[in-house]
């Protein structure tokens, strides 16, 4: 660990709603960088607001964990990745990673890697034997290619980009 590498986070409930738009500002840093993570342009602070709320009653109940990646100078947020710890009576030993963003200003400085890491280390805390993520994103496929996911397989058509166009989603799975 030098100065550089971010600190990961675990954020509760009452912290992930009083950065709610320090989150909302993430979140439409990456769709309107292109990244399908279900919202289409325009994007703007209210979805984007509501959506974090959301995750923060999810918090609340227990049924999502929320990692943040921060810049240790001045703790401003750098990234961000959940799990979905909530799932069917049948599938209680799986989890879904969710939301893996990376401000555009922070790529490419392995701070993606340092959320995998730590999301599937929370996963395991938590009991969780199996992660399923879906994305569309080629960056992602590799990350998750170089963290040991396998990929599923594809679905072309399955959601559509931020401007609209439909795109090809594919699907991984990690046995931890
Ligand atoms: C996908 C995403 C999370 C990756 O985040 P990141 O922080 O850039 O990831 P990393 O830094 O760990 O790895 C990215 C690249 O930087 C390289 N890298 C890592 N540390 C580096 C360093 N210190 N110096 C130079 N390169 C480095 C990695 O090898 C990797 O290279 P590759 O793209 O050629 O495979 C980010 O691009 C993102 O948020 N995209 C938009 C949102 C999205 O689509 N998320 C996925 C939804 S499922």
């Amino acid at each position: 660990m030098n100065e550089d590498s971010p600190r990961i986070r675990r954020l509760g409930a009452e912290e992930a709603a009083r950065r709610n738009t320090e989150l909302a500002g993430l979140l439409i840093d990456c769709v309107e960088g292109g990244a399908s993570v279900g919202f289409l342009l325009p994007v703007d602070r209210e979805r984007t607001g509501a959506f974090w709320r959301m995750v923060a009653e999810g918090l609340a109940a227990g049924t999502r964990i929320l990692l943040v990646a921060e810049d240790r100078a001045d703790g401003s947020l750098l990234g961000t990745v959940q799990i979905v710890l909530g799932q069917p009576e049948n599938q209680p030993h799986r989890g879904d990673l969710s939301k893996m963003l990376v401000h555009r200003r922070a790529r490419r400085r392995g701070v993606g890697a340092a959320l995998m890491n730590a999301a599937e280390e929370a996963a395991r805390s938590a009991g969780k034997t199996l992660l399923v993520l879906d994305t569309s994103t080629e960056e992602a496929e590799r990350l998750y290619e170089r963290a040991g996911w396998v990929r599923t397989g594809t679905v072309p058509g399955y959601a559509l980009m931020p401007d609209g166009r439909p795109g090809r989603t594919t699907f991984f799975h990690k046995h931890l």
